[in-house]
């Protein structure tokens, strides 16, 4: 067997430690004799796996009572529905969005559909490089909520600073930026993250939503409503049991490794030391304001773009996978995830020095 370093935006790497340990209890977990995935959701040993599966995520991002955590199918998406199905009243109600890029712009168009959407910044001047700094927000009166994405996957734009943000009912799509570092949940309204990138597999989103933003809405579908999910402990139907499962080791794995300080430390070490070289090179260059740069997508373009291809043939066949920018963009991504090591990190920047080297 022989693994590679794996630079995909998502579904993403996941922790080698977890997968063998996967790889030990698929067939049969713990003795049971059946896999995660035969058991019924219902039963004595799922439920006992999704609780603790859960309160390791609390643990994790030090959640309050004040706070009910969700486990939902659709990905981050249907998150871009629900938030305004579940908040608004009706079309005249008014709610903020902050415009940052690609998956805003997604957040927006759904929004629209049920609501008075309100652009209260946006860095499209910017080509969507920098993000508005809090201070410059036009928020509305009688705003129902702000909607935000913290960390833009595609042009690897993030708000880093996320001390000063306006005492308003803001809702953050934290896909890519979740469990990365310690983050003040008491500042927010709701939180929700597609699980494919520092969770588990696809498909899975996580919701941290404040008690008091769950209502009984008649007309909302079921499986639309957070108050269904709250008030069967995310088991109104059968969820999705196996990226649970999975998620939930994958916080044990994180808790045993340090918490979310230390996954701090070592994902501003491997950004560091990327950006840098980047930033020296003269051969690549990130065009991101210097302030708003991901840790999690570091984006990348060579200055000579007719060797792009070559670039992305050569990374991969030694072994460094999925470098390539989103369809949209272009250029290079690097996302350097939880489970993307710092030695996966030396191993690029070694491959980047060598193409540099070799075609500059
Ligand atoms: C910031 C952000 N929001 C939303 C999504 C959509 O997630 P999903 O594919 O789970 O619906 C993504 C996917 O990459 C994302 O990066």
């Amino acid at each position: 067997m022989s693994r590679k370093y794996n630079f995909c935006a998502g579904p993403s790497a996941l922790p080698f430690e977890v997968l063998n340990d996967l790889k030990t209890e698929l067939l049969d977990w713990q003795g049971h004799g059946l896999s995660t995935m035969e058991m019924s959701h219902r039963s004595k040993e799922f439920v006992e796996i999704a609780e603790t599966a859960k309160q390791d995520f609390i643990d994790l991002l030090e959640v309050s009572d004040d706070y009910e955590v969700l486990f939902i199918q659709g990905g981050a998406s249907l998150q871009f529905s629900m938030v305004p199905m579940n908040l608004l009243d009706d079309q005249n109600s008014i709610c903020d969005y902050l415009d940052v890029g690609q998956w805003s712009i997604k957040a927006i168009k759904e929004a629209k559909k049920y609501g008075n959407v309100n652009i209260a910044a946006s860095s499209a001047e910017a080509s969507y490089k920098k993000y508005p700094s809090p201070e410059s927000w036009k928020l509305s009166e009688n705003s129902k909520f702000t909607h935000l994405v913290v960390n833009e996957t595609i042009d690897g734009v993030c708000l880093k600073d996320l001390n000063n943000l306006p005492q308003t009912n803001l809702v953050a799509d934290c896909s890519s930026c979740i469990l990365s570092e310690p983050l003040d949940v008491s500042k927010f309204g709701i939180i929700y993250a597609g699980a494919q990138k520092n969770i588990g597999p696809a498909g899975l989103a996580i919701i941290i939503i404040k008690k008091d933003l769950l209502r009984d809405k008649p007309n909302l579908p079921a499986m639309m409503s957070y108050k269904t999910y709250a008030d069967s402990d995310s088991m109104y139907n059968t969820p999705p049991t196996f990226a649970w499962y999975l998620s939930g080791m994958v916080f044990k794995w994180l808790k045993n490794n340090g918490g979310l300080m230390n996954r701090k430390l070592i994902n501003e070490s491997k950004a560091k030391k990327l950006y840098s070289y980047i930033d020296e090179s003269g051969f690549y260059m990130n065009d991101v304001d210097v302030n708003s740069r991901s840790i999690m997508n570091v984006p990348f373009l060579l200055n000579d773009d007719s060797l792009d291809s070559r670039f992305l043939s050569e990374s991969e066949e030694a072994g460094l996978l999925n470098l390539g920018g989103h369809r949209s963009v272009g250029g290079m991504r690097a996302s350097i995830y939880n489970a993307v090591s710092e030695e996966a990190v030396d191993a690029l920047i070694d491959f980047m020095k060598d193409f540099s080297n070799k075609n500059g």
